[in-house]
């Protein structure tokens, strides 16, 4: 049996985080854990995923690039026009190289919490939309959100990546590519229940 501690790692954030940062680290590292029982996922490696996604995003701008281009990272001109979603990347390093967290999964969660991917695995999935619907959101359509991710998180990660799509066409922005392929596969598993009168 596990023992579930992070003390560690908070620490660790608390000291690397804004106050707002930190405590919406806790809100999605909990709120990981719900759809973790829920969903029958791996709940240790949600919870642990969840603290830790957000752990570069305070970083500045300018060392998260430096990092990741360190690491080999392609930054493709559609990853320059959103630096917003570099953390992630960020995060997935640092936890290896800084940390010593060797699992993949959990890698793979903070790596893809800020674009999604085809493919995604579910404890992937547990951490993109907890971060999306932790107790510290209160933007508009977030307790239907909360409500779809309890029932499926399919159709919850798909109203996050619609929102994700309209974000980035309203601003002009290119979508990156795991974006829309992460867009994609969940708009085609719904096109499949979906009936047509032709
Ligand atoms: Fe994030
Ligand atoms: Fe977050």
């Amino acid at each position: 049996m596990r023992v579930y501690t992070t003390l560690p790692f908070r620490q660790i954030l608390k000291e690397g985080l804004s106050p707002k940062r930190y405590h919406h680290s806790l809100m999605v590292e909990q709120t990981a854990l719900e759809l973790a029982v829920l969903h029958r996922g791996d709940w240790y490696r949600a919870g642990l995923a969840g603290l830790l996604h957000d752990i570069c995003r305070d970083n500045h701008q300018g060392w998260q690039r430096e990092y990741m281009e360190h690491h080999g990272f392609d930054f493709r001109e559609e990853w320059l026009q959103n630096p917003q979603i570099w953390h992630g990347v960020c995060g997935s390093f640092y936890l290896k190289e800084e940390l010593g967290i060797a699992d993949r999964s959990i890698l793979q969660a903070v790596r893809y919490h800020t674009t999604g991917r085809a493919g995604m695995s579910r404890l992937e999935q547990i951490v993109f939309v907890a971060d999306a619907i932790s107790t510290d959101r209160s933007y508009s359509d977030v307790e239907q959100l909360r409500e779809t991710a309890r029932h499926s998180l399919d159709e919850a990660m798909f109203l996050c990546l619609s929102h994700t799509v309209a974000y980035v066409a309203k601003r002009g922005l290119p979508l990156v590519r795991e974006s829309w392929e992460a867009y994609n596969e969940y708009s085609s598993k719904k096109g499949s229940e979906r009936k047509y009168d032709f």
